[in-house]
């Protein structure tokens, strides 16, 4: 049986803790954390070691697999000492906060051998599935362009309770690195590798509690021609429905929650998106189980994970872009 730990265990590690609970061949042997209120209340919840430093974890416990769930600067340093160790790792996205630490992180997942996947879970969602299968299908003809909005709300208290999150030396960004990445690499992942970039990103409401931004306005071109446009804001009073639609020569597709495929020839399909109980927010989607489960299913693989660093490397790119567009260079890191 596999054993796991998890390094981080603030917010998200929740649904890694339900994940690892749900599926039955996992044994969670550690947890990590600097702080240690959380970490005790960790090791009060789970019942297991607790570790202060992620590299006493790894040489007292040696699990077979890590969860990174840290701040976004410090994934790459805990996911390149777990591969250094020769322990696999499930690192939350984004990959890293600057490309160079990013890089650094491509570059060791492909000269070692332990596996490393990036949680971007909603590739995994049914509606990101059927639409995949139904563009793959050739039904609908080429893609021509897409249409995409996240159009969040935040609290000041989201920031305050969590610093990191508003800061460029830990988090590399705001509203694009943080919430809307998922949305960037929909888009690639649906449309087609990203070409060109023009973006603007802003901060509109929250410049007294944070120093990133948390409005962007992003144009893509894709490698077949296709064009994207995105709309962001953190600024909305309510956390309204991702929305995704996409134009083919011969449909449409379009995300509300479900997903609906209307064909050139009238007919139309509706894709009803999983709902499930959990302890984390709704807005994180429904399929981190899923996306622990296959990487746990795929570890004995002669191929990396599908979503690698290397996978992961291209939404990084976009909104990287978008910041040096709008902030210089030294935005990027
Ligand atoms: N995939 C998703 O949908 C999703 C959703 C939410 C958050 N996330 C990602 O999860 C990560 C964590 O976000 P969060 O909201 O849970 O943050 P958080 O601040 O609630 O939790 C992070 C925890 O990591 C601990 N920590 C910091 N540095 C550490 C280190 N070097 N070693 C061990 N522990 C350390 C902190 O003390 C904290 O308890 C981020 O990368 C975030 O983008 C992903």
């Amino acid at each position: 049986m596999p054993t796991a730990a998890v390094i981080g265990c603030g917010d998200v590690a929740t649904v890694h803790f339900e994940a690892i609970a749900a599926i039955d061949d996992i044994d969670l042997v550690a947890v990590c954390d600097t702080d240690p209120d959380v970490l005790a209340a960790a090791v009060e919840a789970y019942g297991v070691p607790g570790f202060a430093d992620h590299r006493a974890l790894l040489a007292e416990m040696r699990p077979d697999v890590v969860h990174v769930c840290t701040p976004h600067d410090q994934h790459v340093p805990v996911a390149l000492d777990c591969l250094a160790a020769g322990v696999n790792v499930l690192t939350e996205k984004p990959l890293a906060h600057t490309l160079e630490d990013a890089e650094r992180l491509v570059a060791a997942a492909e000269e070692g051998e332990a596996r490393i996947g990036v949680c971007f879970q909603n590739r995994y969602n049914a509606t990101s599935q059927a639409a995949r299968e139904v563009l793959d299908s050739g039904e609908l003809g080429k893609v021509v362009g897409a249409t995409a909005t996240v159009m969040w709300t935040r609290t000041p208290d989201y920031y305050r309770a969590k610093p990191w999150r508003g800061r460029w030396e830990t988090a590399g960004g705001g509203l694009l690195i943080n919430q809307a990445i998922h949305t960037l690499d929909l888009l690639q992942w649906l449309v087609g590798d990203v070409t060109g970039v023009a973006g603007h990103a802003a901060t509109r409401v929250y410049g007294d509690v944070i120093e990133v931004e948390d409005s962007a306005e992003v144009v893509l071109s894709h490698a077949d021609g296709a064009r994207s446009v995105f709309f962001g804001t953190l600024g909305n009073v309510v956390n309204a429905p991702v929305t995704l639609d996409i134009t083919a020569e011969r449909g449409a597709l379009s995300l509300r929650g479900d997903l609906t495929i209307t064909y050139a020839d009238g007919r139309v399909e509706t894709v009803a998106e999983r709902q499930a109980p959990s302890g984390g927010r709704s807005y994180w989607g429904v399929s981190h189980e899923l996306l622990i489960r296959d990487f746990y299913a795929r570890l004995g693989d002669a191929e990396p994970f599908w979503i690698s660093p290397r996978e992961a490397m291209k939404s990084l790119r976009i909104l990287k872009d978008v910041y040096a567009q709008s902030f210089g260079p030294a935005a990027i890191g």
